[in-house]
């Protein structure tokens, strides 16, 4: 049994996968744009995740270098041939007939600077993926960066077979939804699970790491694992060394009373 094996699994639509799993969107170019400085180094983190047995992996849209900035911004309300190139471009990028699975991004307030998701119908853009769905292009659908209301908009278009948000330690707006999806075998992924940008940085973290000899970013990880059985996990990161001490955190045993400290950390963060 591998490392991984030991965060356990759970379904995505139809599909059985380890919950510990790996983002892929750090591998890009400068600002997580365009190709990767060193292709040689992505290559080597990727065959390491695949070697120490990960079976997700969440690809970013922006990896191709025929992403420009400009599209990216044109595509904030894709049209129908936008989303369809998208995929296209998708298929080509990543060397596949289908892709497994697509996860719709709302960017409803994204252009009044909305800091998370805003309310706004997702009805066009989703039909157009269900729509490529029917023609085989498309196996499963998600979601991401959406509120209850599109979840459900959604579910009555096609099946959703997972949601995509921002959530970690300190970042905790999800968390009846996390519920509400687990109590309907559908997978939460959150996106920045170490904080992105802002990696995670605390000093009740810090000292429930010290006292269980792991790392604050395992601690964070293994909160995660610990916080719903439909969490599935995709840290990102450039670096095997990592990616590797992220993957182990699958062993890491959490105790009730280190549980309760680390939830502190969400009741202080507004
Ligand atoms: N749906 C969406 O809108 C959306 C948005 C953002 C991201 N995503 C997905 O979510 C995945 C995860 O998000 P993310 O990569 O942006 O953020 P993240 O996983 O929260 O954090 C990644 C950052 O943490 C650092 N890091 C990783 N492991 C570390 C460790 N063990 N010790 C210290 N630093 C560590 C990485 O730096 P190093 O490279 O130096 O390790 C990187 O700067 C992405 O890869 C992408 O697939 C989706």
């Amino acid at each position: 049994m591998s490392t991984v094996d030991q965060s356990g699994t759970f379904a995505l639509g139809n599909r059985i996968v380890k919950r510990l799993g790996y983002g892929a969107m750090r591998l890009a170019g400068p600002g997580v744009f365009g190709p990767p400085k060193d292709p040689d180094a992505a290559v080597a983190v990727l065959r390491e995740a695949i070697a120490c047995g990960v079976n997700h992996i969440d690809t970013s849209d922006y990896y191709g270098p025929h992403v420009t900035n400009q599209l990216i911004r044109e595509a904030l309300h894709p049209s129908p041939e936008e989303l369809t190139q998208a995929v296209h471009d998708n298929l080509r990028n990543l060397g596949l007939d289908v892709l497994d699975v697509v996860n719709f991004r709302s960017m409803h307030g994204v252009d009044a600077g909305s800091q998370g998701p805003a309310e706004g119908s997702i009805e066009a853009p989703l039909t157009v993926l269900a729509e490529l769905q029917h023609k085989g292009l498309v196996r499963r659908i998600g979601l991401s960066n959406v509120t209850p209301a599109q979840i459900a908009e959604g579910r009555r278009i096609c099946e959703i077979v997972c949601v995509q948000n921002e959530y970690n330690l300190a970042h905790r707006a999800n968390d009846a939804l996390i519920d509400d999806l687990a109590r309907d075998g559908i997978p939460y992924v959150p996106y920045f699970p170490l904080g992105g940008f802002n990696p995670l940085q605390s000093s009740i973290l810090s000292k429930v790491a010290a006292r269980l000899d792991a790392t604050p970013m395992q601690v964070a990880l293994a909160w995660l694992l610990r916080r719903a059985p439909n969490v599935l996990l995709i840290p990102g990161t450039s670096s095997v060394t990592h990616l590797r001490e992220n993957l182990a955190s699958a062993e890491l045993n959490l105790p009730g009373d280190a549980m309760t400290s680390l939830n502190e950390i969400g009741d202080s963060v507004p």
